[in-house]
């Protein structure tokens, strides 16, 4: 069975995420999605609420797994026995952050690889922090998330 991790904060996911779900779905047996706390980030939704949000958006794909990733990205690889990690690549700009973060992994673990899909030019402008701020001054993020996030963020932020 050919697994991938598919990591991030998914703060919360966007429809640029669940796109790039939908085609990892169609190239592997299985998509792990690994939802880092990031604390650092200081996240507008927990990490239950996020993982509950990215269940509700991938209802439709079968072979998809949503996990908490409450360790470093490569003890999870070692734990999980799966050594590919996806990533999506928006812009050019995304690259060198991309880069650095799958070379720091690849010094740590070795045996890693990243695989990069870019993102579908469609979505390529959507970022949560964006679709947060949309939210947050009273704005209509529907054509950017998934129903369950736009509810989300309504609730969040109520006029
Ligand atoms: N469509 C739309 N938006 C996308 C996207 C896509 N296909 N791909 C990325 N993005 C955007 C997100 O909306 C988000 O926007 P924001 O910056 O405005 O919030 C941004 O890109 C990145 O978010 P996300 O995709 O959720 O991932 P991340 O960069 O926050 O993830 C981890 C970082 C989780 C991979 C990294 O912190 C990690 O591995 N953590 C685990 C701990 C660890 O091992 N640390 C050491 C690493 S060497």
């Amino acid at each position: 069975m050919v697994q991938v991790i598919y990591p991030g904060t998914f703060d919360p996911v966007t429809n640029g995420h669940v796109n790039i779900v939908e085609r990892a779905a169609a190239l592997f047996d299985q998509v792990v999605i690994a939802v880092a706390r990031n604390e650092k980030k200081m996240p507008l939704f927990n990490l239950d609420e996020r993982i509950a949000l990215l269940e509700q958006s991938l209802r439709h794909l079968t072979h998809i797994k949503v996990v908490g990733l409450q360790m470093l990205l490569t003890h999870f690889m070692r734990e999980n026995g799966i050594y590919t990690v996806l990533r999506g690549l928006r812009v050019v700009s995304d690259f060198e952050y991309e880069f650095q973060l799958s070379n720091m992994n690849k010094a740590i673990e070795p045996k890693m690889e990243t695989i990069f899909l870019p993102t579908d030019e469609k979505h390529g402008y959507i970022s949560s922090s964006l679709v947060k701020e949309i939210a947050s001054l009273q704005g209509d993020t529907h054509t950017f998330v998934p129903p369950a996030v736009s509810r989300a963020l309504r609730a969040k932020y109520p006029a």
